[in-house]
């Protein structure tokens, strides 16, 4: 199915919901904002072909029309991993649909593995810019000048002075780092981890990055915000996993909830 035939069956599922302004991408842990939808219309990505039949455990899958805090927007709780496809460009066919609903900005969250132990878990950090370390990148294969995406500003800079002000409004500490991309699934050696902090990696994680890329290809502001679930392998001495990931998202997400509807509240007016 065509982006153009997805955007119109989500707008006869949802003919009365406003044109989303933003879309919204909720990481492992954190799809429960999906549930704070006003006037929601609830589409399962099962009736969305190329949408991801997601299959990680902290995902839902389901896109999510209505407004949260006031601005219309477009949820998706839940997305598709690289790693599950071998394919950086997993996400493609929903950033080109949420550019196609109307959206003109793109918020990214997951979670992610702290370098700094001065950012512990339950933390949320705000993107700066990012490391791709995964050798992939999701424009391979595509035509046309286009393709050259410039990466400079990528994570909106008046996006994140918007994140820095709630965030002091609200009291939240916002520390901003750079994101490393690994492709995972296996979690980082600590060897990587050390390699990933004399490049100059503040948090590791298994998405986002290629998701940056494609929204900007597609002319997509972007913020992106990380929860800090742990620190990152071979700083605690204890193993990583993937239960940790959603228990700690679990204990940082009314902070985050907050941090990320005062953003939505102001960057709808924006
Ligand atoms: N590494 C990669 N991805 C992650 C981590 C981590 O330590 N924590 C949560 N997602």
């Amino acid at each position: 199915m065509s982006v153009r035939d997805l955007v119109s069956v989500i707008r006869e599922w949802a003919p009365a919901a406003p044109a989303p302004r933003v879309g919204v991408v909720l990481g492992s842990g954190l799809s429960g904002l999906a549930d704070e939808v006003a006037e929601a219309v609830r589409i399962p990505y099962a009736d969305l072909p190329g949408f991801p039949q997601a299959a990680v455990s902290g995902h839902r899958g389901e896109l999510v029309l209505g407004r949260l805090a006031g601005t219309p927007v477009a949820v998706m709780a839940g997305r598709v991993h690289a790693y599950e496809r071998g394919d950086p460009r997993a996400m493609e066919m929903p950033i080109a649909t949420l550019k196609g609903l109307g959206a003109g900005i793109l918020v990214l969250t997951n979670a992610a593995g702290s370098l700094r132990e001065e950012v512990p878990p339950a933390s949320p950090m705000l993107i700066a810019d990012h490391i791709n370390g995964s050798g992939m990148n999701p424009l391979i294969g595509r035509e046309g000048d286009g393709r050259f995406v410039d990466l400079v500003d990528a994570y909106d800079p008046a996006l994140r002075a918007v994140a820095r002000g709630v965030a002091a409004d609200l009291g939240i500490a916002l520390p901003e780092g750079v994101y490393m991309w690994f492709s995972g699934p296996s979690f980082e050696t600590p060897a990587e981890i050390r390699m990933a902090r004399v490049l100059g990696a503040d948090a590791v994680g298994m998405s986002t990055v290629p998701e940056v890329i494609l929204a900007r290809y597609h002319g997509l502001r972007v913020l992106a915000l990380s929860m800090i679930t742990n620190l990152a392998a071979g700083m605690t001495g204890r193993p990583l996993s993937h239960q940790e990931t959603k228990d700690e998202a679990a204990r940082g997400a009314a902070r985050f909830r907050d941090l990320l509807l005062g953003i939505l509240a102001e960057i709808g007016d924006a």
